[in-house]
């Protein structure tokens, strides 16, 4: 069995969300994710409109998705794909190189990234949105 695996926040999830599941899934026989933590995204100085519990059910009811647990450091990589037994590690081409360092544990492979549309997008147009209701 080869297993599969990726991080990410996945708030208000989107098509480019879908896209990486889908081919990350598709490149092995289970897909195991790790889903950045609220206090983790804090210390990247990220918030997600949805907390981690809402997050995670969203995640967990994906047909690509087998497993999801917490990001909660940098720094666990090495351990979770040992943990998870993990043959390929999976992330979009923004990250391209970034995580090149862990090639010596498992495969790793970087995916062309859903063009136009992205978290951070939709969360300016929703806020551009309730600025247009505030001035009706
Ligand atoms: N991703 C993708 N195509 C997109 C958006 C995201 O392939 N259009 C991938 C990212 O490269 C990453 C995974 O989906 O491997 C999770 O990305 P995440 O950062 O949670 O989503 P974004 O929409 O990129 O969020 P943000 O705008 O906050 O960075």
């Amino acid at each position: 069995m080869k297993t599969i695996i990726t991080y990410g926040t996945f708030d208000i999830l989107h098509a480019g969300h879908i896209n990486l599941l889908r081919r990350a899934r598709e490149c092995g026989d289970r897909l195991v994710v790790g889903l950045s933590s609220d206090e983790f995204n804090q210390c990247k100085h990220k918030s997600s409109l949805l907390n981690y519990d809402n997050r995670k059910a969203v995640l967990e009811a994906i047909r690509f998705v087998d497993v999801v647990f917490p990001e909660q450091s940098w720094e666990q990589k090495a351990d979770d794909i040992r943990r998870y037994r993990a043959d390929v590690f999976v992330m979009g081409h923004d990250w391209l190189g970034k995580f090149d360092f862990l090639s010596e544990l498992c495969e790793v492979k970087y995916l062309p990234r859903t063009p136009e549309i992205s978290t951070t997008e939709i969360r300016q147009s929703l806020g551009a949105v309730v600025q247009q209701v505030k001035h009706v």
